[in-house]
């Protein structure tokens, strides 16, 4: 038996981290062995590398330079975290992974959603997620819980049409990997919420 790589996306402020930290208990007390990381960042160097990233003050950031970074810490989260832990045949739990890299950067800054996948082939080699739960949120749902978290960092202050496209971006992917991706309806209570990704992951599990 292998393990099981279940990767969890959605736009800032869809409440993925609340749902993350219930999954994993659920899981635990199932009897299941849990590693639980995010990007960008899971390992020292990668936490490194997010701090470059969501600095406010890296305001002349290129997109490219961002896209390039997101895949470095990428790379190193997949040798040190991921890969080892799927070995030991954990089900890994990661908060984002490539597909934020296809959305934020491949659609929000407009580089592509084939250059970003192609970039990150490189650094992810043949870890794929067998399973993403995606956060479907309303916009001004999440706009207001995040605004209510204050201090933004350098990608949650973007301004112009920016964090609209990801919203957008994120409604088409669902298209693009209809069998990987199991959509989350996140509008409702936690608990409704835990509910529905309970029965998502206990369906998975079963099949
Ligand atoms: P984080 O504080 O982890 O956001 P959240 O709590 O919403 O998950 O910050 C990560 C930010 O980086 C978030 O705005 C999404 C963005 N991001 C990318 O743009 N590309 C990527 O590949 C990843 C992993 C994250």
């Amino acid at each position: 038996m292998k393990g099981l790589f279940i990767s969890i996306e959605g736009p800032d402020g869809s409440g993925k981290s609340t749902q993350i930290k219930l999954l994993r208990d659920y899981l635990q007390n199932k009897g299941y062995d849990i590693a639980l990381t995010r990007e960008p960042g899971g390992t020292q160097i990668s936490e490194k590398i997010r701090n470059i990233i969501l600095d406010k003050e890296n305001k002349s950031m290129h997109s490219r330079t961002e896209a390039l970074l997101y895949a470095a810490s990428r790379a190193q989260h997949v040798e040190e975290i991921i890969k080892p832990a799927l070995k030991e045949n954990k089900i890994v739990i990661c908060d984002r992974f490539v597909d934020s890299s296809l959305i934020y950067q491949g659609i929000g800054r407009g580089l592509g959603i084939e250059n970003i996948y192609d970039l990150n082939l490189f650094a992810m080699q043949d870890v794929i997620p067998d399973l993403t739960l995606l956060f479907d949120i309303d916009m001004c749902r999440a706009k207001k819980r995040k605004e209510n978290r204050g201090n933004l960092d350098r990608l949650e202050s973007e301004k112009g049409t920016f964090h609209e496209d990801v919203f957008n971006g994120y409604k088409k992917l669902k298209d693009l990997y209809p069998k990987r991706i199991k959509t989350v309806r996140a509008n409702g209570s936690i608990k409704q919420v835990q509910e529905e990704i309970i029965n998502i992951i206990n369906d998975f599990l079963e099949n």
